[in-house]
């Protein structure tokens, strides 16, 4: 009996510790930001390099954008340097075969040859909120859900979404998402923004984590007024590990609403390409509401460049001794679990931590 015990220690064990060095890989599977809408122009054809491969991602004439690993299967071309778009094909720049958007060969340009059966692997795409989604599963698996359309980004009371800044980070997502539902961290590490901060818990729904949280604002840094109380509320909605969504507001006569979006893609097993949006509510006339858009985006970029400097250097604690107080960290881990798979580590992935 007692070997049975240490011997269902030695599993349990064995598989947090695999859980956990396949979280810290850094290559989910799931949808990611790999550009925004204005990046890729009519019938354009870009280079993309994420999860350590290159794709091409390109528009057809029909405005939709496609992906598909970056080299020819013929001879091996890059299709983003030089190829170009006719009708709904991918021309290759080097012998030109075309191809069509699920990834076959749609013609080759030898008279009286028949097309062959080869194929390009094609990704899924979605192009939604300003921004151009890649769905990226270690087993080729097609996604059962999509990131939606946000009212706000799509209503005449928002501004149009916004760059703050966009950082290659030697972090992976795993220690990103921790950092975000990490609620202690605010009122020290942000503590210019931040007075205090409460979690009041996670709801899962599948694929979506809703994380709900008051706080109190330092208004300093904000836009210190009268007619704005220090007490806020943000509620950050998690699509997947690498794209969330927060709607920040503050209490008072006039009610600030922020928007943000964070995306981060794996560039590799070691950076993460980190972009942060943003959107306004309009709740000032012109030209006050430029100095206070102008005003948020500053204090996301300042709070965030605090995190950076933090991902960069931390280390990963085995078994941390977490307190509620920490937020709902073990809770959000667990939810992110799912959407590791073994095949998240791949023959060149080295494991980081
Ligand atoms: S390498 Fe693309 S057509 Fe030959
Ligand atoms: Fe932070």
């Amino acid at each position: 009996m007692a070997s049975d015990r240490y011997l269902f220690r030695v599993v349990a064990d064995f598989c947090l510790y695999s859980k956990k060095i396949i979280m810290y890989s850094n290559l989910p599977n799931s949808w990611f930001r790999v550009a925004r809408t204005e990046d890729l122009s009519a019938k354009g054809v870009i280079p993309l390099h994420y999860f350590g491969k290159d794709f091409v991602l390109f528009r057809t004439e029909d405005g939709k954008p496609h992906i598909f690993d970056a080299h020819c299967p013929h001879l091996g071309a890059h299709l983003a340097h030089g190829g170009r778009i006719e009708g709904q094909t991918l021309r290759c720049p080097y012998h030109g075969w075309h191809w069509e958007t699920n990834g076959q060969c749609a013609a080759i340009p030898y008279p009286d040859k028949p097309k062959p059966k080869a194929k390009i692997q094609s990704w899924p795409v979605l192009e939604v909120n300003g921004l151009i989604m890649m769905y990226h599963h270690h087993q080729g698996k097609l996604p059962d859900w999509e990131i939606p359309q946000i009212p706000e980004l799509i209503s005449q009371e928002w501004t149009p979404l916004r760059l703050v800044r966009q950082w290659k980070v030697r972090t992976t997502l795993q220690d990103y998402m921790d950092n975000s539902v990490d609620v202690s961290h605010l009122y020290n590490l942000h503590s210019r923004t931040f007075k205090n901060a409460h979690s009041h818990g996670v709801q899962i729904d599948g694929p979506i984590l809703t994380h709900r949280m008051s706080q109190k604002y330092n208004l300093s840094s904000l836009a210190a007024g009268k007619l704005v109380l220090e007490d806020g509320s943000v509620t950050t909605i998690y699509y997947g590990p690498a794209y969330d969504l927060s709607f920040y507001w503050t209490e008072g006569k006039l009610k600030l609403g922020l928007l943000t979006i964070f995306t981060g893609t794996p560039i590799d097993n070691e950076y993460l390409d980190i972009a942060i949006f943003y959107s306004v509510k309009k709740v000032l006339p012109f030209p006050l509401n430029l100095i206070l858009n102008k005003m948020l985006k500053q204090d996301v970029l300042e709070t965030f460049e605090q995190d950076v400097s933090i991902l960069e250097n931390k280390k990963d604690i085995h078994n941390p001794p977490l307190y509620q107080d920490d937020g709902p960290v073990r809770q959000s881990r667990s939810w992110a679990s799912q959407f590791y798979s073994e095949n998240s580590l791949t023959p060149n992935t080295s494991v980081q931590k």
